[in-house]
């Protein structure tokens, strides 16, 4: 559990199966995540994800965004192995009518000080879609570097496309509040 003023970093639920299906049921989230994400998102995979995450084993990686106990986005971290096994991965959405308030640059900056402090990790990493300009800014404003354009890497909707590699270390600056 993580607590911000704004919001806070929780486990998912079965309470939140509701909540999660109204949020996550739109092509604009789906647009910018992988296939797996489903579209059109049903109570049965609301279902599935919580089911999924209370599943899981180990520290806690995956949470709730939840804004005034609303389950209202998603944010995560995936670990990698082998011989990348102190990075992970960093992916997130949000309800849209909760966007433009600063909430995902708060969300994945706690993350990833979570990551640093308390995962021990060494990187953290996201990819995202050339055309995601939000969350290119959200992982600016969060400290991330821009290391890399992957050519035609990702095809989504039928169109293929680049995608950017951001990362930070955890050398780098302080990962701001
Ligand atoms: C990306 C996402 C999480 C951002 O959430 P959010 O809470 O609105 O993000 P923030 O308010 O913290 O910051 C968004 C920034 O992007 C900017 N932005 C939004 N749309 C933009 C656009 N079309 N072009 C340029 N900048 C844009 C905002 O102005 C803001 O920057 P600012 O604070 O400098 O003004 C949300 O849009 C989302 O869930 N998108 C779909 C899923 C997704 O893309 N996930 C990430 C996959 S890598």
């Amino acid at each position: 559990m993580i607590r911000l003023p704004l919001l806070t970093l929780r486990p998912w639920a079965m309470s939140d199966i509701d909540a999660l299906a109204r949020h996550a049921n739109d092509r604009r989230i789906w647009l910018n995540l992988r296939d797996r994400f489903p579209h059109p998102y049903t109570r049965a995979d609301a279902e599935g994800w919580i089911r999924f995450c209370e599943g899981m084993s180990g520290p806690p990686t995956i949470f709730a965004i939840d804004v005034g106990g609303e389950a209202v986005g998603s944010i995560g971290l995936e670990l990698h192995g082998d011989v990348h096994r102190t990075t992970a991965e960093i992916g997130y959405w949000l309800g849209a009518s909760h966007w433009g308030r600063g909430l995902a640059t708060m969300a994945v900056g706690a993350l990833t000080r979570y990551a640093f402090e308390e995962l021990g990790l060494e990187r953290v990493h996201a990819f995202l879609f050339e055309w995601n300009p939000a969350s290119r800014r959200v992982l600016e404003k969060a400290g991330y570097t821009f290391e890399g354009r992957m050519r035609r890497y990702v095809i989504k909707d039928g169109r293929v496309g680049d995608v950017l590699l951001y990362a930070r270390i955890r050398d780098d600056a302080p990962v701001p509040h």
